[in-house]
């Protein structure tokens, strides 16, 4: 450990970060990963500039260069859903440098402006988009808009030189290094786990825990490369940051690289990341998105559950931002378990277009072939909601009027009928598609046992039996098959069937033209 060691002042660097990251514990997926050393979470994410990520620290280095050589703008290049891009419009507003931001993409149709796009707009960046060309292409792009800018007689500075990025970085890990120490001993980090990718960050952090003394073992999930190249680029990073800072041990013994999480490739999820992401967010409120954080985090998860971070041993994921991303990747379906649509299926919406057609005619606005299918879509459901709707308004109509024509001899508790008729003004006020409360209903702050409603709704319905009322102890009475053939006792004790034969009783000579009894009787009941 050489406590004392920092990146030298006189590299040129811009302050975009006034303090450490946090340290975030991941308390539910300890516990869920059997995990019982710490598990925590370094949130580079969090940094409080243009959406937060980890290239916001090489961005420290990288216009330090810039503006130590007089730039007045900054050029950066990558896909439209780059972060480094976003990051660097960012920072260049905060320095009050321009930003000319070059897309090997097309350029995006308004509503494609999102994600990260959306927010270098509204930070002031200004855009060229050369189509869909190689990483080297864009580069010939790249000099060719400042060779442009210099003739104009601006000074631009290219974003990118990867081990000025990596500076930030060496920083990072001696922060990191320095946070585990403030924790007691026997807590102390062992593991710390990072995207493995282009190279600055990695590089960068290894350099760091090297210089550190390598107080952890840093464990890289490859989601970009095969391990030979992830390892050839990292390596040549780290070599130039030797160069320029200094010689230090080799990296690699104290890594372990891994290539598995990276499924089909790049940007493309795996059934692994597509549960980080769930868990993450589902258990500690935590966001990744698909291309660099979810599979880190899968990695580590895995890494975790089989016992390769050994279980007592205290853990961190460093969190490299990209959240932004995450709306651009639902949008081009990588983001599982959304629905695409919650329309009905084509076949059921085509059963309707006559509806529509008749309701198409002059004077109507013509909505064109999708936007008739959307509305044909909608009406289906709304049509559907309302049969359901009616089918119950009906049932329970019925049933209400059945009972007022034959008033059971079982008096019903006055709370239990005004429940029933409670439910039935609900209903009603539902079906009207209301939900504030009707004249009558309990008043504010009473309150209401919505599973004794439910139960004297279902009765109502003839699906069950009537409940009790709420704290009386009553024996169970005869129950029907159907409201058709319901018994209903009177008050002398004999037993009628309202909907059958007027007036029809029970007696041991006819009791067989009844529906069978169901449920235990225990009251006072017709003699069988
Ligand atoms: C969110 C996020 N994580 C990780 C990385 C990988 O960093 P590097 O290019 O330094 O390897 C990037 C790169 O853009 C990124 O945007």
């Amino acid at each position: 450990m050489e406590p004392t060691w920092t990146i030298p002042p006189d590299i040129p660097r811009v302050q975009l970060l006034d303090r450490p990251t946090p340290l975030e514990r991941m308390p539910n997926i300890e516990a869920l990963t059997g995990h019982r050393g710490a598990l925590w979470v370094k949130r580079d994410d969090s940094i409080p500039i243009g959406g937060g990520g980890n290239k916001l620290r090489s961005l420290e280095f990288w216009l330090g260069e810039a503006e130590a050589a007089g730039a007045d703008i900054v050029i950066v290049a990558g896909q439209i859903v780059s972060n480094q891009c976003r990051l660097a419009a960012a920072a260049a507003a905060k320095r009050g440098l321009e930003c000319l931001i070059i897309h090997n993409s097309d350029a995006p149709s308004r509503s494609q402006v999102q994600g990260n796009h959306l927010l270098s707009v509204l930070m002031g960046a200004s855009f060229r988009f050369v189509g869909p060309v190689s990483e080297s292409e864009r580069g010939s792009y790249v000099a060719q808009a400042s060779a442009e800018l210099k003739a104009a007689g601006r000074q631009p500075y290219i974003v990118g030189d990867h081990a000025v990025g990596a500076f930030g970085y060496v920083v990072g890990a001696l922060e990191l290094v320095q946070q585990s120490l403030e924790m007691p001993p026997g807590s102390r980090l062992l593991h710390v786990v990072l995207p493995g990718s282009m190279g600055p960050t990695e590089a960068g952090f290894l350099y760091g825990v090297a210089r550190a003394g390598a107080p952890f073992t840093v464990h890289l999930i490859s989601i970009e490369y095969e391990l030979d190249e992830m390892d050839s680029r990292i390596d040549a990073i780290y070599q130039e940051l030797c160069a320029r800072l200094g010689m230090v041990v080799d990296w690699k013994p104290f890594t372990r690289r891994y290539d598995r999480y990276l499924g089909d490739g790049y940007a493309l999820p795996t059934a692994a990341s597509d549960e980080a992401m769930r868990l993450f967010a589902s258990e500690e409120g935590l966001l990744l998105e698909t291309t660099y954080t979810a599979k880190t985090f899968a990695g580590a998860l895995d890494l975790l559950r089989a016992g390769v971070i050994p279980k007592r041993e205290a853990c961190c994921v460093l969190h490299t931002g990209g959240v932004p991303a995450l709306f651009a990747q639902a949008a081009e379906g990588l983001v599982s378990g959304i629905p695409q649509s919650t329309s009905p299926p084509p076949e059921q919406a085509l059963k309707c277009v006559p509806l529509v057609k008749a309701g198409v005619g002059p004077g109507t606005t013509s909505v064109g072939e999708e936007g008739l299918a959307r509305v044909v879509s909608q009406l289906v459901d709304q049509i559907a909601a309302l049969q359901q709707r009616v089918e119950l308004l009906t049932q329970v109509s019925k049933e209400v009027l059945i009972a007022s024509q034959h008033p059971p001899a079982r008096q019903q508790h006055p709370q239990q009928k005004e429940q029933a008729t409670s439910m039935e003004r609900r209903e009603f006020a539902s079906f009207c598609g209301r939900t504030a409360s009707l004249p009558g209903d309990a008043p504010a702050g009473t309150a209401v046992d919505w599973e004794h409603n439910d139960k004297v709704a279902a009765a109502a319905a003839g699906l069950a039996p009537p409940p009790l009322p709420m704290g009386v102890d009553q024996p169970t009475v005869p129950t029907a098959a159907s409201s058709a053939d319901r018994l209903v006792q009177l008050e002398d004790g004999t037993w009628v069937q309202p909907n059958g034969p007027p007036e029809t009783v029970v007696t041991p000579d006819n009791r067989r033209s009844f529906a069978p009894f169901r449920g235990k009787q225990t009251g006072p009941k017709p003699k069988l």
